[in-house]
């Protein structure tokens, strides 16, 4: 009795508030759209064809502006990647797109690599991200993810089969991305080439168990829509960025001498399709697969490769302390075997080093003694021959001598011969 009393009183005391709005938790889902839009979207195109298929042109008509794309060269000595950036607005919806483009895709002469920078291109933005994850301070909720979250798969108009090249690259990155394939430059294959074309195509895949993106068909309000289109894979497309008036109004078209094709005319090609499917339908589920399929698959290598598991071989949750306790023993063994080897290597060749320097010490200690010896020999034939040439010199003195003695001597007498021959004519002339 006394409780009720109170409740009324405090009842008549209580502060009337009018409401603003409804209230419910029903409002989770408007709360969430605002948070997104609050903070924008990004999604990240992979564009993968050969040169001069229509990449540039098709991404232009998708999101009808003019993005910046040189067309490319067919020299390329290798397939690079090359990334544009572009903030886009519908209403209040901001949109970060990113078109990555496989530079000189299919021009080499050897493709065997074509596909390996497309791979390592993907596998760094996923590395990026799970860098960022492992961080003690992740700032995950502004982080620029760069993850592709769609591949669209250019294929060559040729209205046989897929090249190998195709089928190569497409089974390679089955795993790492959402692939879409289309057929580029559609209006240069007939109506029924076409169709036969695209089973080939799909076949083909099939057979080489390439996994392609299939449009989801769980979420019932877009199960129907899906499932149609679907059945429409690969999209036949084409791309115009050219404006013609058809009626009394302008539409994207391609004119030719016999005709016009118009981008978004259903009859013509599966342009709206694509747009459809990408853009207005699936974008937030490729957004959702890329993250929760292929990183994952990602992630989970990347784990287990560094020695991560979830439990143990008793079925023990794995503790992060263990496992980081053993890849530290596991690294500081290979440390010291690896510091082994290097002393091990350093001491040989040490000893090798000795041995060569021994090797060139004795040669040098020879190679004196054959100097010595040849130098002992030069100097002894030298002596001898001074001393043959001393003896040589001697006797040519005495020589010398004995023939200046001669002289004088015939000198003398030949003047007193003279003296001798005067003084007879004197004594002669005096008769
Ligand atoms: P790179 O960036 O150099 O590899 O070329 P790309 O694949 O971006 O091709 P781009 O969009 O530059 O188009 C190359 C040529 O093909 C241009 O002359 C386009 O007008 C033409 N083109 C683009 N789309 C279509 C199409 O759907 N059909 C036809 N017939 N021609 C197209
Ligand atoms: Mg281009």
């Amino acid at each position: 009795m006394a409780a009720t009393e109170v409740a009324r009183q405090s009842t008549d005391s209580a502060r009337n508030l009018s409401l603003s709005g409804h209230v419910g938790f029903d409002s989770m889902p408007d709360q969430l759209v605002n948070k997104s839009v609050c903070q924008g979207f990004c999604f990240n195109i992979l564009c993968v064809g050969e040169t001069g298929l229509g990449k540039s042109t098709l991404m232009d008509t998708l999101f009808n502006i003019k993005l910046e794309s040189d067309p490319v060269a067919h020299n390329q000595p290798g397939v690079h990647i090359k990334s544009s950036s572009y903030e886009l607005q519908e209403s209040n919806v901001r949109l970060k797109l990113s078109i990555v483009n496989s530079v000189g895709f299919g021009d080499q002469i050897n493709k065997d690599e074509s596909y390996k920078s497309i791979v390592e291109f993907i596998d760094a933005q996923f590395e990026a991200y799970l860098q960022e994850e492992l961080k003690i301070k992740r700032t995950l909720h502004n982080y620029h993810d760069s993850r592709i979250h769609v591949c669209l798969y250019f294929i060559a108009p040729t209205g046989h089969s897929l090249k190998s090249l195709d089928l190569v690259t497409m089974k390679k990155l089955d795993s790492k991305v959402n692939i879409i394939p289309i057929i580029a430059k559609a209006d240069s294959v007939s109506k029924n080439e076409l169709q036969k074309f695209k089973i080939k195509i799909m076949s083909e895949l099939v057979s080489n168990g390439v996994q392609i993106y299939q449009f989801p068909t769980d979420d019932e309000t877009v199960a129907e829509i899906n499932g149609i289109m679907n059945a429409h894979l690969p999209f036949a497309v084409v791309g115009s960025t050219e404006e013609i008036k058809i009626g009394n109004k302008m539409m994207k078209a391609r004119q030719y001498p016999w005709g016009t094709v118009q981008v978004e005319n259903e009859n013509h090609c599966d342009f709206v399709k694509l747009r459809e499917m990408l853009i207005r339908v699936n974008m937030e589920d490729l957004r959702e697969q890329t993250h929760a399929r292929h990183y994952e698959l990602y992630r989970r290598c990347k784990l287990e490769e560094m020695g991560f598991k979830d439990t143990d071989p008793d079925n023990k949750p794995f503790s992060l302390q263990e496992t980081y306790e053993a890849k530290r023993n596991e690294f500081l063994g290979e440390l010291q075997k690896k510091e082994e080897e290097m002393r091990q290597m350093f001491v040989t060749r040490v000893k090798e080093k000795e041995s060569e320097l021994k090797e060139a010490e004795k040669e040098l200690h020879d190679k004196f003694d054959r100097l010595k010896k040849l130098h002992q020999d030069e100097k002894k034939k030298l002596e001898d021959k001074k001393k043959s040439l001393d003896d040589e010199i001697n006797a040519f003195k005495q020589r010398k001598s004995a023939a200046e003695l001669l002289h004088s001597q015939a000198q003398q007498s030949g003047s007193q011969q003279t003296l001798k021959r005067e003084k007879e004519r004197k004594n002669s002339g005096f008769l």
